[in-house]
């Protein structure tokens, strides 16, 4: 069911229901985070293995002091900068933290979401929210309400309405390692706007365990086969004959259909095309096609988060 009540939703949670909420990146499936029962939910229904850990979403900076420990400066000063926002930061958690939301590590993951309905949610709240992205593990991450309710109807107690996604995009995770910033997940957060506050470094995923599975390679993936590339002509010669759809930046091709072509923006807005990135791969994979060919964005800013995700969406 979805609704606007924000005290219903404060009624559910408290009761170790787990909902459907809206932050800025994308929707989150969330509960208690302090209640293994509603996380048990939360991992059951998201068909999510538990080695996975989920991030806590908490209604301010002053709260984080709970949440973790042993927090470098640079955390409050990226905190400082970005919060509340598409940043999350890996930190020593405290104690009390259940070992199911953070699987078994010494850390945990923490942001403030920047969206007006998740932080008056969050202020009604006496606990933290664990949230991972509100879509079946592997799939298409949400960015409406539908998106949700489409994917797990009545499995959970309510959907609360919060509109689209402004960013569309989950967040970018960042750890600390001897007080360098290193970037576990590609996101909302451009690796630009950190550089203006702390040089980061790369995640180097060689000979390591993916630290985020969140990099794991197959992730927000359609059903449909979905191929990325830089010459999207070349590939729809290849097709030609087939039932194509088109995610494309910033143009129609004039060979195909219009309604099995998506643009994302017009204007060649990086942000823009992160926002729609979701919807439209969502709307593709519902016109029961044979092949999606998705055009690889320019190299910075959001461009490399959304090509980040394309090539999860084309892995096998
Ligand atoms: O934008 C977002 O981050 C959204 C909204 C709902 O806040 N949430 C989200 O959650 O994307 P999820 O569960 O889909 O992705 C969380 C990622 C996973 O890749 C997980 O592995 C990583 O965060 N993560 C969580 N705790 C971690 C930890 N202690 N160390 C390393 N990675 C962690
Ligand atoms: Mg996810």
């Amino acid at each position: 069911m979805i609704s606007t009540d924000i005290s219903l939703a404060v009624q559910h949670l408290n009761e170790k229901g787990i909902i459907g909420f809206p932050t800025e990146t994308v929707y989150g499936l969330a509960g208690n985070a302090f209640e293994t029962e509603a996380i048990h939910k939360i991992f059951d229904v998201k068909k999510r293995p538990t080695f996975n850990p989920l991030i806590v979403h908490i209604k301010g900076i002053e709260d984080l002091v709970h949440v973790a420990q042993e927090i470098p400066p640079m955390a409050y000063e990226l905190a400082a900068a970005f919060w509340p926002g598409p940043l999350t930061l890996i930190l020593k958690k405290q104690p009390h933290i259940p070992d199911l939301v953070t699987a078994n590590q010494e850390t945990v993951a923490v942001r403030v979401p920047n969206h007006p309905v998740a932080l008056t949610l969050l202020k009604q709240l006496e606990f933290p929210l664990v949230a991972p992205s509100a879509n079946p593990f592997t799939s298409i991450s949400p960015t409406s309400a539908q998106h949700v309710e489409a994917y797990f109807g009545n499995q959970i107690s309510m959907v609360l309405e919060g509109g689209e996604c402004a960013a569309g995009i989950e967040s970018t995770i960042i750890g600390f390692d001897n007080n360098k910033v290193v970037v576990y997940r590609l996101g909302a957060l451009a690796l630009e706007e950190i550089e203006k506050v702390a040089p980061v470094t790369l995640y180097n995923k060689k000979n390591k365990q993916p630290i985020a599975p969140g990099m794991l390679w197959k992730h927000y993936a359609p059903k449909t086969d979905f191929i990325l590339t830089r010459n999207v002509q070349e590939e729809l010669d290849w097709y030609s004959g087939r039932r194509i759809g088109l995610l494309l930046f910033n143009s129609f091709l004039p060979q195909l259909d219009r309604e099995n072509q998506i643009v994302l923006s017009a204007e060649s807005d990086l942000k823009v095309a992160a926002s729609k990135l979701y919807d439209a791969m969502h709307q593709l994979d519902k016109m029961k096609l044979e092949v999606i060919i998705a055009e690889r964005l320019p190299e910075y800013g959001l461009g490399v988060s959304i090509n980040d995700r394309l090539a999860r969406a084309s892995k096998k």
